[in-house]
């Protein structure tokens, strides 16, 4: 049997997911919005590409749950996005509703799945839907250093003038302004770009990566990054569904590990057919652990005003 992804909210991200999922005939999906109507034409037009790609996914657009049942992963990308001038944060209680009601509809229809939570103020929203679903937090996991560090490796490539597939990078923190990218720990070709790079070189590019999902809000001007994101969470899904135990930045709910309990905060996670199947804990200078404790704690404050 083909598996079953559903994704919930077919804006531009959603929408966008569902198109690399099925350009990688990863699993069938099922696009879900409270929109009328888009979901369904959606669905239809991309299901009508599938000739043309040579891939077999059946793309079913709705509006109600039940088509969504037994679900291996619900991707949910609902909610409002940002716009110029907007921070994730100002999106928070908008989308708080939003998640709290999704997860609920979608975690009853399909027991058994797995939720990568797309939805901003990422951190806070991942904790929103885990502390919504009630499942364990290895199949609640949330996508934002996919992003975060996709940035990052685009503008190292760049500046080395290197391809991209040379590139690993590793961002930490929760998905704002007070992210954590760790040059010591992004390679070319396996060489730390502190080899290759100067000190202000990465400055730059830490800094505009930072600033990566503002950058594209200002020129878009009406709405926020899709094509990275999507492809972000999509590459997570498919670690999960084909149980290929990529070691991926995630947004996982720390239990003590890197002195952080109970908040999700990005850190280096193993993917698997069980979801999170490990945390990974790297050392830290004294200087990059106060940068994720800040980190943390501003995703804290989110958590705090929601009061979950
Ligand atoms: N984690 C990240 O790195 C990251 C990156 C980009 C975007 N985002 C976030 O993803 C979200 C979606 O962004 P977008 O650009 O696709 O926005 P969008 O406005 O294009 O799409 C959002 C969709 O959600 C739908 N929706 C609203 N309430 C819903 C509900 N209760 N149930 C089902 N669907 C509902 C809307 O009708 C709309 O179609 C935003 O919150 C954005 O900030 C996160």
């Amino acid at each position: 049997m083909r598996k079953k992804v559903t994704v919930v909210g077919s804006g531009n991200v959603g929408a966008t997911a569902a198109n690399w999922i099925a350009a990688k005939e990863l699993a069938d999906v099922v696009l879900l919005d409270v929109v009328e109507g888009v979901p369904q034409g959606k669905a239809l037009d991309l299901l009508q590409a599938m000739p043309i790609e040579k891939r077999d996914c059946n793309i079913v657009g709705t509006n109600d749950y039940a088509d969504t049942a037994n679900s291996d992963i619900v991707v949910i990308t609902a909610g409002i996005a940002r716009k110029p001038g907007m921070s994730r944060d100002d999106l928070l209680n908008t989308n708080f509703k939003i998640m709290s009601d999704v997860v609920a509809k979608a975690v009853a229809a399909s027991p058994n799945t797995i939720l990568i939570v797309v939805s901003n103020p990422l951190d806070a929203m991942a904790q929103t839907a885990f502390k919504q679903a009630g499942l364990p937090r290895e199949r609640v996991i949330g996508m934002a250093g996919v992003l975060d560090s996709a940035r990052f490796r685009t503008f190292i490539a760049q500046e080395l003038n290197v391809s991209v597939e040379n590139v690993t990078a590793f961002v930490l923190g929760g998905h704002g302004d007070t992210m954590v990218p760790l040059p010591r720990y992004s390679t070319c070709a396996g060489i730390p770009v502190t080899e290759l790079l100067s000190k202000d070189q990465i400055d730059a590019i830490v800094k505009r990566t930072a600033n990566g999902g503002a950058e594209i809000v200002s020129l878009l001007k009406t709405g926020s990054a899709y094509y990275a994101p999507s492809a972000a969470a999509v590459e997570m899904a498919e670690s999960i569904l084909k149980d290929k135990k990529k070691i991926l930045p995630c947004a996982a709910y720390l239990e003590g590990e890197y002195g952080v309990n109970g908040l999700y905060v990005g850190v280096p996670c193993k993917l698997g057919a069980r979801g999170l199947e490990q945390i990974i804990e790297i050392n830290l200078t004294a200087e990059e652990r106060i940068a994720l404790q800040k980190s943390a704690a501003s995703v804290q404050e989110l958590v705090n005003v929601l009061g979950i």
